[in-house]
């Protein structure tokens, strides 16, 4: 399996405003659209609730809360599964079990929260770094250069700059 974060920050770091992206950006979207398509993906239960309730399709959900009872009715389809667990480690080894069926290459998919907690455990990140400052509450975690290599790199100038980057852990 390999666990890759997909991540979006400014220059001052953040990646959320109250439960929500501080920015529009068309082709970011559709770079996560594309990349996690048919992947399973790991993600903090807040995160799951900025999907508004609804599963993201033909895409493995594994949502992770204290309170996954909570979420014992919510619906799961064949092409959309969505599986609530109680730890970071638990949401690992489901996705791990499941790349029998589901592609080798596991997202995961924020927030804040959940960045940094899997960090230690990333052997690859996509990091869209926005040019700008933003205002927010919610953050991406410092990469350590000594421990991610950067391997490449994408400019784009419109609507704002930014930079598709890709790290893979020495
Ligand atoms: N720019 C980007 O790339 C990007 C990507 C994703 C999200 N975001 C933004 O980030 C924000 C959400 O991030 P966040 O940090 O607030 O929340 P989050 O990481 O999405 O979710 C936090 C929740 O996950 C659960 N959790 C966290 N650690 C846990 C642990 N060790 N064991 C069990 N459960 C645990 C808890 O759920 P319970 O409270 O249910 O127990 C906690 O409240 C939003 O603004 C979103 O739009 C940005």
């Amino acid at each position: 399996m390999i666990l890759t974060h997909i991540a979006a920050c400014s220059e001052n770091r953040i990646i959320g405003t109250q439960g929500d992206l501080p920015w529009d950006l068309p082709e970011d979207m559709k770079f996560f659209r594309d990349t996690t398509k048919g992947h399973i993906m790991i993600m903090g239960r807040k995160t799951f609730d900025s999907f508004k309730g609804k599963a993201l399709p033909k895409r493995f959900h594994i949502v992770i809360t204290r309170e996954p009872e909570k979420f014992s009715d919510f619906p799961s389809t064949e092409s959309s599964p969505v599986v609530f667990v109680k730890t970071l480690e638990e949401a690992i080894a489901l996705a791990k079990a499941n790349t029998t069926t589901w592609p080798e290459e596991v997202f995961i998919i924020g927030g804040g929260e959940i960045y940094k907690q899997s960090l230690p455990y990333a052997n690859k990140i996509y990091l869209t770094l926005i040019h700008r400052e933003f205002k927010g509450d919610t953050y991406y975690p410092e990469i350590d250069e000594n421990v991610f290599k950067l391997t490449n790199r994408r400019d784009v100038e419109l609507p704002i700059p930014f930079s598709f980057l890709t790290y893979f852990r020495k």
